[in-house]
């Protein structure tokens, strides 16, 4: 299994902390709702600011990633703060990924586009969720078109239309130059989520909180992040 972030868990954990009061997280466990006393699945869990999030409200948690570093740093943690996280290395596309188990709510926060097999994942995350179980999630919006510095959603030599795995260029998209991205438009998205029984019941867009002197402020004025969640049919 190759695991793209294994060469940047360190610049990860260090960026994107325990501190989930930023507008897309804030959105992302808003539409998720209440967790106390619920089984909850953080697919692609990296390092686990999000699994944590959850165990604190009262969630038992299972992440699941493909990098071996970043679930590295999620057992340290767990080591040094017990919250009774279960993190397991598995490829959230595998078809037999926790066979046998079953969740209230499934959450993914900004891992969609890093997972190269959206269908098989979204397949897994539906045979997983109980009826009515949730499945909550956050993406770059696929529709950010990119402002200078700040690679958009697609390549620029690339159209909104074509969809597929890219390394970013923009000077100030850090993270997406050394991981990449696969891009795939909103259609791709709802479409994947429909064909696999998962009905939409909320969407948010949240704005980025950005410094109106920082060099990124441009982007403030276009779609930035996607929030969406769904009930399992
Ligand atoms: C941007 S990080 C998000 C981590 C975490 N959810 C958070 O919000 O901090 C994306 C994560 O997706 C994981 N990932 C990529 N492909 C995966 C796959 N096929 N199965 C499981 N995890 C995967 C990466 O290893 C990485 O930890």
């Amino acid at each position: 299994m190759s695991a793209r972030y294994d060469g940047v868990a360190d610049y990860y954990a260090t960026g994107w902390t325990d501190d989930l009061d930023d507008p897309v997280t804030a959105a992302l466990f808003d539409v998720l709702g209440g967790v106390d006393g619920q089984r909850v699945l953080d697919v692609a869990c990296g390092h686990g600011r999000i699994s944590r999030g959850l165990a604190r409200r009262g969630a038992s948690v299972v992440g699941v990633d493909l990098s071996p570093a970043m679930l590295g740093k999620a057992c340290e943690l767990e080591d040094r703060e017990p919250l009774g996280i279960r993190y397991l290395h598995a490829d959230a596309a595998d078809p037999d990924l926790l066979r046998g188990e079953t969740y209230d709510a499934a959450v993914c926060s900004m891992g969609l586009s890093d997972i190269d097999d959206l269908d098989g994942t979204v397949a897994n995350v539906h045979r997983l969720l109980r009826p009515g179980g949730t499945f909550a999630f956050c993406i770059l919006h696929p529709c950010f078109p990119g402002v200078e510095g700040v690679s958009g959603a697609w390549p620029s030599d690339s159209t909104y239309y074509d969809e597929r795995y890219w390394q970013a260029d923009g000077a100030l998209s850090t993270l997406r130059q050394q991981v990449g991205a696969n891009h795939r438009t909103l259609s791709t998205y709802l479409n994947t989520l429909h064909h696999h029984g998962l009905t939409l019941t909320r969407t948010a867009e949240p704005r980025p909180v950005i410094d109106p002197s920082s060099p990124k402020a441009p982007a403030a004025r276009y779609p930035f992040f996607l929030v969406i969640s769904c009930r399992a049919n």
